[in-house]
């Protein structure tokens, strides 16, 4: 396992490493062998890439969840649009390895560019002021399977933060996989200050999962901006009754039970699915519905909680 991979993870400590040397007099010298040397290199290089990049970037939040399938991408893609569209200049990782969802839903259909010196990649430009990555984009084939272990995820998450022209942005948003795994765990060790969004539906099975998230945040000391409930009702276009699909208020209880910030909740709309489908997420599009009026209201308090 490389080094980068064990820097910082809590619980793990750094293991000694052991060294081969060409002879007697190396070894008593302690020099580090030409390929660590090498490798120390790069990691320094990395890292210095990684600070570079992080530095021009004013606001990092981080969309998480500890359940799958809550809506945690399309609140990645529809806040991302929101603040693009306020005209503040944002981008869009997409660090969900084995699934990720953001290429389709910004519509990001080809490879991604590198720049003529063949040193850094360039972001898919969606619209006037958004800019995304995602791992889709570095796929040949749309449905092909990534099989990769933890440190190869840590590695091309720490290439997504220093190694893309990110110039400079207001905001980067982070869409991550559900759990408390590889992923997470790579993004706040990278972008410490990054601030969290968590996701959730308002059923227990649900909540549940969140507290882990909750749990999560507290222990690698990611500080949360707060908890979104999504599809928290559907209002039946025939008669216009609210139907409450996963229960109500399950959201804006956990959070005050847990000390966060209730953020907002968002209902259950079928345009979202189609939109989302479609490549361009709701808040790009602009319309007045009771999602786009609901989504508003939960990116109002995240400016104000960054007073901006
Ligand atoms: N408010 C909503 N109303 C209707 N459908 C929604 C809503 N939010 C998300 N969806 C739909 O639910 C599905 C799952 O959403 P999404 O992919 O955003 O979840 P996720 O948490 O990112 O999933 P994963 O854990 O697999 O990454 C998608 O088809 C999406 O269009
Ligand atoms: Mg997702």
């Amino acid at each position: 396992m490389p080094q980068a991979a064990l820097y910082g993870t809590p619980g793990i400590r750094r293991k000694h490493s052991i060294m081969i040397h060409d002879n007697m007099e190396s070894a008593k010298k302690g020099a580090a062998c030409p390929s660590q040397q090498k490798s120390a290199n790069r990691q320094n290089e990395q890292e210095a890439m990684i600070r570079d990049t992080l530095a021009k970037i004013t606001h990092k939040i981080f969309v998480l969840s500890g359940k799958g399938g809550v809506g945690k991408s399309s609140v990645a893609a529809n806040l991302s649009s929101a603040l693009a569209k306020k005209g503040y200049r944002t981008g869009l990782m997409d660090v969900d390895v084995h699934g990720p969802s953001i290429a389709q839903m910004l519509g990001v259909t080809d490879l991604l560019d590198i720049t003529p010196d063949q040193q850094r990649i360039l972001p898919k430009q969606v619209s006037e002021n958004l800019v995304v990555v995602s791992v889709q984009a570095l796929m040949q084939e749309k449905d092909q399977a990534i099989i990769w272990r933890g440190p190869a995820k840590t590695g091309m998450i720490q290439q997504f933060i220093g190694s893309v022209e990110w110039g400079n942005l207001d905001f980067l948003v982070i869409d991550a996989p559900p759990g408390t795994g590889d992923e997470p765990l790579t993004v706040v060790q990278n972008i410490p200050e990054a601030l969290g969004v968590i996701v959730t539906t308002p059923q227990e099975v649900s909540l549940s999962d969140v507290r882990k998230s909750i749990s999560f945040c507290k222990t690698v000391k990611l500080k949360t901006l707060g908890l979104v409930e999504n599809m928290a009702g559907f209002c039946c276009p025939h008669c216009n009754e609210v139907i409450d699909l996963f229960k109500t208020g399950g959201g804006e209880k956990t959070a005050k039970e847990q000390g966060l910030t209730f953020l907002g909740s968002i209902p259950f709309d079928p345009q979202v699915v189609v939109s989302g489908d479609a490549g361009t997420p709701l808040m790009l599009e602009g319309k007045d519905t009771a999602f786009t009026r609901a989504f508003s209201g939960i990116v109002d308090n995240i400016t104000k909680q960054l007073k901006i």
